[in-house]
C-alpha cells in the first residue's frame, strides 16, 4: 500500500512511526524532516501546497493520503483529492472550519447544546468599549480574545486588564492580524484544567484513540506564554471513563450530526480541547488534526499495523470494524526548543545527538523500547543536523508507570546538545 503523509513536524514523525508499523508500507512524505525519512521517501512540497500535493498524490498513485497539520485542509486537499477518487484521511475545507473558524465552531456548538464557556462574535469596532464592557460584567471575567481564523498559535490572549482587551480586540478588528483576525470571538475565561482527547471519525461514526495532557506554558510550573505545546502524557489520568463519555455524548455527538445534517459530514481526526471547570467539563476548541506533542505519546500506544488500519477505516468508512488495541503503558514527551522560541526561535544550530539514542533506521530496526527521538524542527545539512523550527525534537519515553515514562523520556534529553536549547523541566510532574 502507497500513502502520503502531508507535513514536517514532530507530529508527522510520530505519525511515520506509527504508519510504517505494518508491514507492506511503501510511504511518501511531504515535505517530511530528518526523522521522517528515515521511514519514508521525503518529497521537498510544503504542507500547505494544496496543488503541487495533489498533483503528487496522482503522479505517484497512492491509495490513501493523510494529513498532519490543519492549513491544507483548511485549503481544501481533501476536496480536491475526492474529486480524483484519492481516499483521504482528513476533513474537507467546510468541515475543517471547525478549526479554521472559531465562531462557526462556537455558533454550532452552541446551537447542538454544547457545555462551552458564553461567547460573543463581533466584527467591527462599532461600540467596542460598550460591547467589552457588558461581556466582562454579564460573565464577570475579563473575556478571552480570540482571533476567528487560522493563526499559527497566536490568535488567543488572555488579558490583564479590561483596556488590554479592548486594545487588543481594536487591533485584531483593524488588521493586526490580516484576515485571521477580522473577526473576533470574545470568550467567558473559565477556569481548570487542560485535557485533550483524539478521535477518528467519518460522519456519525468514531472511534476513540487514547487522550492526553499537553503543557502549553513556556516555563515551568504553567507560567510564561502559550505555546504549540511543550510537552505531553498519555494516558491522561483525569480523564475517567465517565468523563470521556460525557465528552462523547454532549460534545463529539452532537457536533457530527449537526456538521452531517448540515451536509458537511466529517471525515478524519478530530481533537478535542477541554476544561475540567468545578462545574463539569467545557470545550476549549476543536481541531481538525491530531495533536502537536500529543500524537508523540498516543501513537506509540496503539499497536503495530492499528494506526494505518485506522487511516484507512476513516477515509473509507468502515470504522465499525475497526478494534484499537492500546498498551497501558504511559508514554511521556518532553519538547526541545531552539533558542528564542516561541518569539524569535533561532536556526542552524547545530544538533548532536548521543549514538544509541540516534532515530531509528526504518521499521526494521525497531525503535528503543523505553525512549526515542522525534524530530521536528531539524533539517541535514550535508550530513550536519541543525535547527530549522521553534520545537526542534521531542524526547520520548515509556515506562510501567507515568513516573518511569517521564524519567525514561528525560533521560534521552542527556544525550542530545544543541546551543541555547531550552526545555520545561516539570512535564508530568502533578503525577
Ligand atoms: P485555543 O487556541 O482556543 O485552544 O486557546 C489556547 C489556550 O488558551 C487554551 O489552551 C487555553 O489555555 C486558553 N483558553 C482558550 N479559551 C479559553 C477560555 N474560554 N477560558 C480560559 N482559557 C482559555
Ligand atoms: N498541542 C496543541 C495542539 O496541537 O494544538
Amino acid at each position: 500500500m502507497k500513502i502520503l503523509l502531508v507535513g514536517g513536524g514532530g507530529r508527522e514523525h510520530a505519525m511515520a512511526k506509527a504508519l510504517t508499523s505494518a508491514s507492506n508500507i511503501t510511504l511518501l512524505a511531504a515535505p517530511g524532516n530528518p526523522g521522517i525519512a528515515e521511514h519514508a521517501r521525503c518529497i521537498p512540497i510544503a504542507a500547505d501546497d494544496v496543488a503541487e500535493l495533489v498533483q503528487l498524490a496522482r503522479d505517484e498513485k497512492v491509495d490513501l493520503v493523510v494529513v498532519g497539520p490543519e492549513a491544507a485542509l483548511v485549503g481544501g486537499i481533501a476536496d480536491a483529492l475526492a474529486y480524483f477518487k484519492i481516499p483521504c484521511c482528513g476533513p474537507t475545507s467546510q468541515a475543517a472550519m471547525l478549526e479554521g473558524s472559531k465562531a462557526f465552531t462556537r455558533t454550532l456548538a452552541a446551537q447542538a447544546g454544547v457545555p462551552q464557556p458564553r461567547f460573543h462574535v463581533i466584527d467591527n469596532t462599532k461600540d467596542l468599549n460598550a460591547v467589552v464592557r457588558t461581556c466582562a460584567e454579564e460573565w464577570n471575567t475579563l473575556p478571552v480574545i480570540k482571533a476567528d481564523g487560522l493563526a499559527a498559535g497566536k490568535g488567543v490572549m488572555l488579558p490583564d486588564s479590561l483596556e488590554e482587551c479592548i486594545d487588543a480586540t481594536r487591533a485584531l478588528l483593524e488588521g493586526s492580524m490580516s484576515d485571521a483576525g477580522l473577526t473576533v470571538v470574545l470568550e467567558e475565561r473559565i477556569v481548570g484544567t487542560e485535557a485533550s482527547l483524539f478521535f477518528a471519525c467519518n460522519g456519525t461514526s468514531w472511534v476513540a484513540l487514547p487522550h492526553a495532557r499537553d503543557h502549553k506554558r513556556l516555563l515551568d510550573h504553567d507560567k510564561g506564554p502559550n505555546t504549540g505545546g511543550m510537552g505531553a502524557y498519555s494516558p491522561n489520568p483525569d480523564i475517567t471513563p465517565e468523563i470521556q463519555t460525557y465528552v462523547e455524548n454532549t460534545m463529539l455527538k452532537p457536533v457530527l450530526q449537526a456538521l452531517a445534517n448540515d451536509g458537511m459530514p466529517y471525515v478524519g481526526f478530530l481533537y478535542i480541547g477541554i476544561m475540567l471547570t468545578a462545574t463539569g467539563p467545557q470545550l476549549i476548541e476543536f481541531n481538525c488534526r491530531l495533536g502537536d506533542p500529543e500524537a508523540q505519546v498516543i501513537l506509540p500506544r496503539l499497536h503495530d499495523g492499528d494506526f494505518i488500519s485506522l487511516c484507512q477505516a476513516t477515509a473509507c468508512g468502515t470504522l465499525g470494524a475497526v478494534h484499537l488495541r492500546v498498551d497501558p503503558r504511559p508514554v511521556c514527551a518532553v519538547v526541545v526548543c531552539a533558542h528564542g522560541y516561541p518569539e524569535d526561535p533561532r536556526k542552524d544550530d547545530i544538533i548532536t545527538v548521543g549514538a544509541q539514542l540516534a532515530a531509528p533506521k526504518g521499521r526494521d530496526c525497531p525503535a528503543p523500547t523505553t525512549t526515542w527521538l522525534i524530530h521536528a524542527g531539524t533539517r541535514l545539512d550535508d550530513t550536519i543536523l541543525r535547527t530549522c523550527g521553534g520545537r526542534v525534537l521531542a524526547s520520548v519515553g515509556r515506562g510501567t508507570t507515568l513516573a518511569e515514562a517521564k524519567q525514561h523520556a528525560y533521560d534521552g534529553l542527556r544525550n542530545v546538545h544543541i546551543e541555547g536549547a531550552h526545555w520545561r523541566t516539570d512535564i508530568a510532574k502533578t503525577c
